[in-house]
């Protein structure tokens, strides 16, 4: 049984390595906050971290972690960074019918783990991938710079 490394737990998984990661943590494990959207990479629901980038867990096999580290949205505020991405999301009040959020969020912190000071242009480059049908890019875009201040 392949085991993966979550949320800082080595966590065994009763699925076949060629699983994606998504339906390992949500089918699987039970950990539901990180969704489904399209299942090809093109909407950004699934997103989590592999060693800090951001992934899409949709077409990620659990071949593809092992001896890495996964962290979920279950756990992204026990981080620094991604505890200021989740205050400022709640602060600017950003989800509407939060189905994306959770993808949104983990590549959110993803950014600003690795550029402390995002431009428009690169916010918008690093947040493409993420849809939101709800079109709540505005906000997002505030929250992450308040985020940034905030981390600064
Ligand atoms: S569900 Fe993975 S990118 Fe859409
Ligand atoms: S908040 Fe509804 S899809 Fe983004």
């Amino acid at each position: 049984m392949p085991t993966l490394n979550i949320n800082g737990k080595d966590t065994p998984v009763n699925a076949d390595e060629s699983t994606p990661i998504l339906w390992a943590l949500r089918d699987t494990l039970g950990m539901t906050g990180t969704k489904f959207g399209c299942g090809a990479a093109l909407c950004g629901a699934c997103t989590v971290h592999l060693n800090g980038a951001a992934i899409r867990s949709c077409i990620t096999p659990i071949s593809a972690a092992a001896g890495q580290k996964i962290t979920t949205i279950e756990a992204v505020a026990t981080d620094r960074v991604g505890k200021a991405v989740q205050d400022a999301w709640v602060k600017h009040d950003v989800a509407q019918c939060g189905y994306c959020q959770s993808g949104q969020v983990m590549s959110a912190t993803a950014l600003l783990k690795t550029n402390t000071k995002p431009s428009d242009a690169d916010i918008d480059g690093a947040m493409a991938g993420n849809i939101c049908r709800c079109g709540t890019y505005v906000r997002i875009r505030a929250a992450i710079k308040d985020a940034a201040l905030a981390l600064a």
